[in-house]
């Protein structure tokens, strides 16, 4: 599964990327807004440092304006991925954008039958929102599940992205059911990392290493 870093936050991503299992980049509005930059500025930085894919969203709600947005988007970089959401217009700029060879990432997806046109309108990533779905009472998860099968069933190509992921259990979960992405916060990548008995055979080997009096260099 590839690893995506959901932020707009340069120092964040220089750090990710040096650890050597980045795979890209997903933006939001939200995000810039967070990051409080210039939407075309931060972008350019991000896609200097990573060279997978970026997504970068459109913020117009009509088709037209749409592509005009994807057009200076597209322009920042060759890694970028244009962000558009699941809207009829949204569908129709993924369409006119892929049929040119341009990666489209399908945002604000939350069923089996959005994602379903999504790879219709040959989108390259489609993005099921887990998080906000299992904040409404509803199992995001099971929605990754049905989209795996739909997919699978038809051999669509278009990446499943795992979004909206908030815990360490998303992650693992998304990996199980098959999701061929995950775009996870900075803090749940580092979380990722960590657990309490690594912590604790660590500090046993660095305390019992210390009684031999050795040194490896
Ligand atoms: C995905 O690309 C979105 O940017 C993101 O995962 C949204 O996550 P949120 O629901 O935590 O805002």
């Amino acid at each position: 599964m590839k690893f995506f870093v959901d932020t707009a936050d340069v120092n964040e991503i220089r750090t990710l990327n040096d650890l050597g299992m980045l795979d890209g980049v997903t933006t939001n509005p939200s995000l810039i807004a967070k990051a409080g930059r210039d939407i075309k500025e931060v972008t350019k930085e991000i896609c200097d440092i990573v060279s997978g894919p970026v997504s970068a969203e459109v913020t117009a709600l009509d088709h037209e304006t749409m592509m005009k947005e994807a057009d200076v988007l597209a322009k920042i970089a060759d890694n970028i991925a244009i962000k558009v959401p699941l809207t009829f217009d949204g569908l129709k700029t993924c369409k006119a954008l892929t049929d040119n060879g341009q990666m489209v990432n399908v945002t604000l997806c939350f069923s089996a039958t959005q994602a379903l046109l999504a790879a219709k309108a040959g989108a390259t990533f489609i993005s099921p929102f887990i998080g906000r779905l299992d904040d409404m009472g509803i199992n995001g998860m099971e929605l990754i599940g049905e989209i795996r099968t739909i997919y699978d069933n038809y051999g669509f190509e278009t990446e499943i992205l795992a979004a909206s992921i908030r815990t360490i259990n998303h992650v693992k979960e998304a990996a199980m059911i098959g999701a061929d992405v995950s775009t996870v916060p900075p803090s749940t990548l580092h979380a990722l990392v960590k657990h309490p008995l690594t912590d604790k055979g660590l500090d046993a080997f660095t305390a019992d290493w210390k009684k031999t009096g050795q040194s490896i260099l």
